[in-house]
């Protein structure tokens, strides 16, 4: 279905012209004062200049052309120049008509196919998911499901960081800890040899003890810098113990994703990349854009005009090792190879912006990918704490990500404790709903800012919340179900009688254009918005009739049908904010 402003702006275009003014000067925006008109425009404005008039006179001219049109019950030229038009019932009810029987309900299509590939999650073998892991998460499912609902071709990747130093850490600290496991014998014989089970709970708390050590024993930290050259070198035992350490964090993280309703459709890692590592130095160095510094293998990335020092980006350690940003552009390699996409989205964040800067120039400077491909980076904010500083536990550490999710989900089991409207096991309830009010928060956040978790407002009921829009979805299914409607049910009100129903049917008509502006802007708020306007008017629709026991059988029927279009469009919107709606609450 083509975008609503579009198709207004070609009505509008089309009087400009018929007027003898440029359709150029035609373009419809939604109104910013609703109380006055739907939608605006401005060309009148800019054609001043060209036509040398009063800008009054041209949108007189082009709102007379509008007059009796089938699409605008009122377009108002007023001073100094503006259009102000709102739509007819009729045509308003024929859109939404036609978002009823869309297959895309309504959201607007992407013309050129394109592939985009979602890098996001972003975990760590051998560390926990913490409360820094969420909003990547979050941010990237739904970007990744808004991207697929305008119809493009989305590859969701994790990208798991299982390659570089903190894993020389780990193996080192095993090694120290188990120098008689058979791995870390010269002859260990991969085929032959077990290596001994690992668990969760002393692989969590290796790292950081690992880690620690490093900053204070010398002979340690070159330890475990050989033991990062012999992963990479996939020396057998090291590469075996990797793997198993590799397999025991990605099942522990593919839990925590669960419970989000995060999937990714390639769990691969910055080791899946080191095939490209070679031919990464080859491209480097046949460009010449390699050169040593310090031992260690690198390429300038600044550009005149950088306003902050961009510097050097390094590929190679003077030990020969890769490091991050070596995976990245072995990565893009890969990406390129194996998907040739047209987008690239990194979702990380804002303290990595600089990494980014250095991996985009050095990707493009090499040809990695065509100039065209776009390689962006999401720079989110901070979860903080009610003083601005990112969110603790009450004993000052880093909240994992798994009691995040419990203590939301905790919150939500207590607000409904009291609650009849839920027979029997609650917990499936609770989960939703605790993890809908914790993405929400979330999510209705521009994505650069910062945010305060503020689990109270989050689960209120009222307000813009997650729960209030699941509450709100409840209160349609009730409606449905005494009407004897199926949820799926393809019905559309063929009248529009009034008032709050009038604005209610406008923003269901709007809702698809704000799956583009989620996906342009990178920014899940657009969808945020959108339901939430929706659902509040709703609530004002619903408030204000009594839409079951009405009389007048063609009233009921038309606001049947709205109530069974907002529900599929709050679903859909809510679906691609990856939350889960609820039967009852
Ligand atoms: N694993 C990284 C971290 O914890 C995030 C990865 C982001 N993605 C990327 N392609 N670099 O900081």
């Amino acid at each position: 279905m083509k975008k609503l402003t579009d198709r207004l702006t070609a009505a509008v275009s089309a009087a400009f012209e018929k007027c003898g003014y440029d359709p150029a000067l035609g373009a419809v925006t939604v109104s910013n004062r609703m109380d006055l008109c739907q939608f605006q425009c401005n060309g009148a404005l800019s054609g001043a200049k060209i036509y040398r008039k009063a800008p009054i006179m041209i949108a007189k001219d082009v709102a007379e052309a509008l007059s009796g049109s089938e699409i605008f019950s009122k377009a108002e030229a007023v001073s100094p120049g503006f259009i102000n038009l709102s739509l007819t019932d009729g045509f308003l009810a024929s859109v939404l008509s036609e978002i009823s029987e869309d297959e895309n309900l309504g959201v607007p299509q992407c013309e050129k196919p394109e592939t985009v590939v979602i890098d996001y999650g972003g975990p760590n073998v051998a560390k926990p998911l913490h409360i820094g892991h969420l909003r990547s998460a979050i941010i990237g499912e739904s970007l990744k499901r808004t991207a697929r609902a305008t119809g493009r071709n989305v590859i969701g990747d994790v990208h798991f960081g299982d390659w570089g130093t903190p894993y020389g850490l780990t193996i080192a600290e095993y090694k120290v800890r188990h120098p008689d496991w058979s791995c870390f014998k010269p002859d260990f014989d991969p085929e032959k040899d077990e290596i001994p089970e690992i668990n969760e709970a002393e692989l969590y708390e290796i790292y950081p003890s690992a880690s620690a050590k490093s900053k204070e024993d010398g002979e340690f930290k070159i330890m475990s810098r050989q033991t990062v050259v012999d992963l990479q070198n996939r020396e057998p035992g090291v590469y075996a113990l990797w793997k198993k350490i590799k397999d025991l964090s990605v099942e522990s993280v593919k839990k925590n994703y669960e419970r989000l309703s995060v999937d990714f459709d390639y769990w691969y890692g910055e080791s899946d990349s080191d095939g490209y590592t070679g031919e990464l130095i080859e491209r480097l160095n046949e460009k010449g854009l390699l050169y040593e510094s310090d031992g260690a293998l690198v390429v300038d990335v600044s550009e005149e005009g950088d306003k902050v020092s961009v510097p050097p980006i390094i590929v190679k350690k003077s030990d020969g090792s890769s490091i991050y940003a070596t995976f990245d552009l072995a990565t893009i390699m890969q990406r390129e190879h194996d998907f040739n996409p047209d987008r690239i989205w990194y979702l990380a964040d804002k303290r990595q912006a600089l990494h980014f800067v250095q991996v985009f120039r050095c990707a493009k400077k090499a040809g990695l990918v065509p100039e065209s491909t776009e390689l962006r980076h999401l720079a989110f904010g901070a979860m903080t704490g009610p003083d601005g500083r990112p969110y603790k536990t009450r004993d000052g550490g880093v909240m994992s990500l798994e009691s995040l999710i419990d203590t939301v989900e905790e919150a939500a089991m207590e607000k409904l404790r009291d609650s009849e409207y839920i027979s029997g096991d609650k917990t499936e309830a609770a989960h939703r709903i605790g993890v809908a009010a914790l993405k929400f928060g979330d999510l209705s956040n521009q994505p650069v800012k910062d945010y305060i978790f503020d689990l109270d407002r989050f689960l209120a009921f009222d307000g813009k919340t997650g729960t209030y829009l699941l509450y709100t979805v409840t209160r349609i299914n009730s409606i449905l179900k005494k009407a004897g409607i199926g949820y799926d049910d393809r019905l559309a009100p063929s009248e529009i009688f009034g008032g709050g129903e009038r604005d209610l049917a406008l923003l269901l008509a709007l809702s698809g254009e704000s799956f583009e502006k989620a996906f342009a802007d990178m920014a899940p708020s657009a969808l945020c918005d959108s339901a939430y306007n929706i659902a509040s008017a709703f609530s004002k629709f619903y408030r204000d009739n009594r839409i079951l026991t009405e009389e007048d059988p063609k009233k009921r029927g038309c606001w049947l049908a709205l109530c069974s279009l907002t529900r599929r469009i709050l679903v859909k919107l809510l679906d691609c904010l990856a939350i889960e709606t609820v039967e009852n609450m």
